[in-house]
């Protein structure tokens, strides 16, 4: 197999539900996007092989092959072609194993991945509003549930109490509002121009330029206490939860034999990629597995890795996956996660290894391992190695 390199990784920031990025068009955030990563990467844009996207609610204004949509919408030769894959919130990071293994291959030497979704605009739910794709014989095998359900399930089997989701919430928070503070994402985030929205959503013809995520909140323990559980469980609130969001983030990796051709620099290297189903009904325990095969696939330990991000579609989800492979909680999510910056689901898989990938050479480590849980009972894995 070849070696494949991440040359590129960048994000928009992830906008408030309604907020900055409300008034663009998934495709424009999108090929935004795409473009900021193929012009930090000085590579032509013709010299892309394949686009891979991810989006999880490919309807209405994210269906017709978003990642291709976008593409086109920038202008962008029409020769290079693009997929959009669903791998519910996992999709950008399926995207970009998918992408990492045709250049493993030889199939392809330059692959962009990418992610987005609009949940402003397009809400979570959409594609399976009219018609849900689970008849009778998925029900004589599983009992649809949601993902609240999921979440609350996790913090029974492990012993999480809304005191613990509280206290995450809170450190999800802190860690974002530090991170920000010391200029810790400025360079993995591309500006985007996006239009301003009066009061009934509608743009007033004016622009604003958004290069900040705008979920962080300052709270405090007190206040997350005081917060009602989200229907139907006790344990999670809006500040233990990921936060509706709109986003999109764009990777582009190269081989080695590409690397060199068009002199770009290597700056980490993927090492391993998993994807692997668990029990749709818990729905969100994906994480854990996904780990223990990562791991074993890259022949490295919990201990090897100097960061982890896990996504946080809810406390539980990092809590449990922490309490289950006994990680040091020091090294997860040491920026926050989706809980403070938000998970505009699409993208967040490209956009946790874009963070993870930019922290390990802020701080100079080696090894990262990206998990995320999905909808449906899927788990996503990847370790990345920088390289000086
Ligand atoms: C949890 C969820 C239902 C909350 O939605 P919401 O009620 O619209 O959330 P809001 O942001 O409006 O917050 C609700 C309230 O909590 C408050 N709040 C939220 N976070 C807070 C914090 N950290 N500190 C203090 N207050 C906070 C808000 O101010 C708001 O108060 P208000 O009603 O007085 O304005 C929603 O975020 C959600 O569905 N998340 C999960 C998304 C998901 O499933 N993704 C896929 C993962 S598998």
């Amino acid at each position: 197999m070849n070696d494949v390199f991440i040359v590129e990784a960048c994000r928009s920031a992830i906008g408030k539900r309604g907020k900055g990025l409300a008034g663009l068009k998934p495709a424009d955030l999108l090929g935004a996007v795409q473009k900021g990563a193929l012009d930090r990467s000085g590579i032509a844009p013709e010299r892309i092989d394949q686009v891979v996207g991810g989006c999880v609610s490919q309807v209405g204004e994210q269906s017709f092959n978003i990642a291709r949509v976008a593409w086109l919408s920038q202008g962008l030769p029409i020769e290079v072609a693009a997929t959009t894959v669903d791998a519910q919130c996992g999709s950008s990071q399926q995207a970009t194993s998918m992408g990492a293994t045709m250049i493993a291959a030889g199939v392809e030497d330059i692959v962009m991945t990418c992610g987005v979704e609009m949940m402003s605009r397009v809400p979570l739910g959409s594609a399976t509003k009219d018609a849900s794709p689970m008849g009778e014989s998925y029900a004589q095998h599983f009992q649809p549930t949601s993902q609240f359900t999921g979440a609350a399930m996790i913090a029974e089997e492990y012993g999480i109490t809304r005191a613990d989701t509280d206290q995450f919430g809170l450190e999800s928070q802190t860690k974002a509002i530090e991170a920000w503070k010391e200029d810790r994402f400025a360079r993995e985030i591309v500006g985007i121009e996006a239009p301003v929205l009066d009061g009934s959503f509608q743009p007033t013809g004016d622009f604003q330029s958004i290069d900040k995520d705008e979920g962080l909140r300052a709270t405090t323990l007190e206040a997350l206490q005081g917060l009602n559980a989200v229907p139907g469980q006790e344990i999670h609130t809006a500040g233990s939860s990921s936060q509706i969001s709109d986003g999109a983030a764009a990777i582009i990796m190269a081989s080695e034999k590409a690397c060199q051709e068009f002199g770009l620099k290597p700056r980490a290297k993927i090492v391993a990629t998993t994807l692997v189903g668990v029990d749709p009904v818990t729905m969100l325990k994906g994480p854990i597995p996904a780990t223990r095969k990562v791991l074993a696939r890259a022949g490295l330990s919990v201990e090897d890795i100097d960061i982890f991000e896990v996504n946080e579609a809810f406390a539980s989800v990092v809590l449990g996956w922490q309490k289950d492979l006994n990680i040091d909680p020091s090294k997860v999510n040491v920026n926050g996660g989706a809980i403070a910056l938000g998970h505009p689901t699409g993208s967040t898989g490209a956009r946790l290894i874009t963070t993870a990938l930019h922290e390990l050479e802020r701080r100079k480590g080696k090894y990262a391992l990206i998990a995320m849980c999905c909808g449906g009972g899927l788990g996503t894995g990847t370790i990345i190695e920088r390289l000086d």
